[in-house]
């Protein structure tokens, strides 16, 4: 049990994430098991909110052009173009996604359960070797990308596309001492 909770301190530590991949892609079977595992995320009324997608070639490829004309709109052509070679060399895709509710209060807590599965499916899929990058960037939130990804926008909405692979980088991250951020009260 103590070299349990051991492991899982040095994996939550360790974890970061991967921004540059190698190009081999992870075989689905594994990203499917890591999925079933990330459900068993806390979630209040077991309401079960997510709902993944899980890119082919073909959608990769608009969901990156799509991308790289919001860019080139933004920011100039040859940032789109950089943009463009930079997602097209991204190996693994996955769209995670939260169901709406007309309750706020439900939509709080189904949405921050959907943020313990994308950060549970991190852990486990780093737990395998593999790294990911959970990212929100404008091009998730354009009606055109919920198009590409067959969802409808009056029903889920998007929490994260997930990029996923082999890293192909060893980043290094930092963070304050939580006892800075902890008030102890009486
Ligand atoms: C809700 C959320 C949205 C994020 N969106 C992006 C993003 O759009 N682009 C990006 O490069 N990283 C994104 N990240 C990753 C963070 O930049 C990253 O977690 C942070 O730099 C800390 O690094 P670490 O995860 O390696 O500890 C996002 C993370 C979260 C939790």
């Amino acid at each position: 049990m103590s070299s349990d909770k051991h492991n899982i301190e040095t994996l939550i530590r360790n974890r970061r994430s991967i921004n540059r991949f190698k190009p081999q892609p992870v075989p689905t079977d594994v990203i499917r098991d890591a999925i079933d595992t990330a459900v068993w995320a806390p979630n209040h009324h077991l309401t079960e909110p997510w709902r993944f997608y899980l890119l082919g070639a073909d959608t990769r490829e608009q969901v990156c052009r799509l991308n790289a004309e919001l860019v080139s709109a933004a920011k100039g052509e040859e940032a789109g173009r950089m943009k463009l070679e930079k997602w097209l060399q991204v190996p693994g895709w996955l769209v995670v996604t939260c169901q709406k509710s007309n309750d706020s209060l439900l939509a709080k807590e189904d949405y921050a359960a959907c943020c313990c599965v994308i950060h549970n499916l991190s852990l486990v899929l780093w737990l395998h070797g593999i790294g990911m990058k959970w990212t929100t960037g404008e091009v998730i939130r354009a009606d055109r990308f919920y198009d590409l990804v067959w969802v409808d926008r009056e029903v889920e909405e998007v929490v994260g596309l997930i990029w996923y692979g082999y890293a192909d980088e060893d980043p290094v991250s930092t963070r304050r001492n939580a006892i800075e951020l902890t008030t102890e009260l009486p």
